[in-house]
């Protein structure tokens, strides 16, 4: 009997996760606090290990009533839990998180010293260790840091760019310290199976905006979360992910490119430039099929509103697609239905030529627009098959799943 594939599972949270935090001597060394109390707040269970010199910056008073856990200092700690802390704290963590790491601290990881206890745990570690660089942009730029840093990344240490902006020096510029979202992102992304590493994809989300007026123009009710969980959740999986996004009010994903359009012909002229690339291309935009056949250059008086908009249909991107799409990339469509859902996408899918169709209900409650859940059938060559009412994020897991065995 073959063994049963036990589903891979994709980790949306870091819920019930266990993270060693090492903090160095950067005055960045107060954000690392903050990102404690996000992860106390998302149930991460947060162990502190500090350098002497990050003493300097923020007390281990700080950290250690912030995470309520004792705070590991000094490698010859003679307290009975601390004893081999150096093997022992790495042994029970899912990964280790160093956040500021100094060009010091890089410069020692790099070179494979053990001299201090946060040195020795990450040599001896077995679980992924993630860095997050913080120091003056020159330190940052300067050749022998950028070469370390390159020694940890070709070790398989996985470093966090910092942000550009205002640094506590007072210089602009590069070497400032992430906000939480953006790490705990690149965290989930590394506690995710990388099965989408390699691959180029394309996604579209929200709706398009056809203007009337200066003032008015038509639209729908798509929000953009369905394809914003798509894409990120193709980003935390290794995938390099292009978001053509209409007009929504969420922020960005991190690691994904968001291309912002608002009209039909806009998102056209993205898709098709993006497209000749791509591995993969997910329409999950609520593309308007029509526009306003005139535009008015000033706003429609009340007065002389007449009683009728006249409409011309926009392009068909898809099914546009569609006949491009020999061209090797895997093409995926949406279909936003409310009745004979299952012989809808089966249309669509010959239609479009598509290789896959995501029908979703609009109508129900908790599925399509503007919800953060939804209840798909997925369509294909092969068959369909309707999965649970699931959260966007996990809907959109299940697809990268199907169109991984396509
Ligand atoms: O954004 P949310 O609030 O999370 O809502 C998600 C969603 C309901 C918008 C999404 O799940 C969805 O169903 N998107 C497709 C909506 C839509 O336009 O469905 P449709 O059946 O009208 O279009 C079929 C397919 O053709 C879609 O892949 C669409 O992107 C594409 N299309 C449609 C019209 C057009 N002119 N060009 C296109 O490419």
């Amino acid at each position: 009997m073959a063994p049963v594939e036990e589903p891979v599972v994709i980790p949306s949270t870091l819920v019930g996760k266990r993270a060693l935090l090492g903090v160095t001597g950067s005055i960045a060394a107060f954000k690392a606090a903050g990102w404690v109390r996000e992860m106390i707040t998302e149930s991460v269970d947060v162990t502190v290990l500090m350098t002497g010199t990050a003493e300097r910056f923020v007390s281990s008073l700080t950290f250690g009533a912030l995470s309520g856990n004792p705070v590991f200092r000094d490698m010859f700690d003679e307290e009975p839990d601390k004893l081999m802390a150096h093997i022992n704290l790495s042994r029970s963590a899912d990964f280790i998180l160093i956040g500021p790491a100094t060009a010091q601290t890089i410069a020692r990881l790099a070179h494979g010293m053990a001299d201090d206890l946060l040195s020795t745990v990450v040599l001896a570690a077995k679980i992924p260790v993630i860095v997050c660089p913080a120091m003056n942009s020159h330190m940052l730029t300067n050749p022998v840091t950028q070469d370390n840093i390159k020694r940890l990344q070709d070790v398989g240490y996985h470093v966090v760019s910092p942000d550009c902006g205002m640094l506590a020096c007072g210089e602009e510029g590069s070497g400032r310290l992430p906000d939480w979202q953006h790490v705990r992102e690149a965290i989930l992304s590394i506690l995710c199976p990388q099965d989408l590493a390699g691959k180029k994809v394309v996604i579209t989300a929200g709706p398009t905006r056809e203007p009337l007026d200066p003032a008015r123009y038509l639209s729908n009710r798509s929000s953009g979360k369905m394809g914003y969980a798509l894409a990120r959740t193709a980003a935390r999986r290794g995938a390099e992910v292009i978001l053509v996004s209409g007009p929504v009010a969420l922020a960005p994903p991190h690691f994904v490119t968001t291309l912002s359009v608002t009209t039909a012909h806009e998102m056209r002229e993205q898709v098709l430039a993006q497209a000749k690339q791509a591995d993969i291309v997910v329409k999950a935009a609520a593309v308007a099929d029509f526009k306003p056949k005139s535009y008015h250059t000033q706003k429609i008086k009340k007065s002389s509103a007449q009683q009728r908009i006249e409409l011309e249909l926009n392009p068909d991107i898809l099914a546009e697609l569609g006949e491009k799409s020999k061209s090797g990339s895997l093409l995926v469509g949406f279909a936003a239905e409310s009745q004979n859902h299952e012989q809808e996408g089966r249309r669509k899918l010959q239609q479009k030529q598509a290789d896959l169709i995501v029908v979703n209900d609009i109508l129900g409650e908790s599925t399509g627009f503007d919800v953060d859940t939804n209840q798909v059938t997925l369509v294909d060559k092969k068959g369909s098959q309707q999965l649970q009412l699931l959260t966007k994020t996990e809907t959109a897991n299940r697809i990268w799943d199907h169109i991984l065995t396509l």
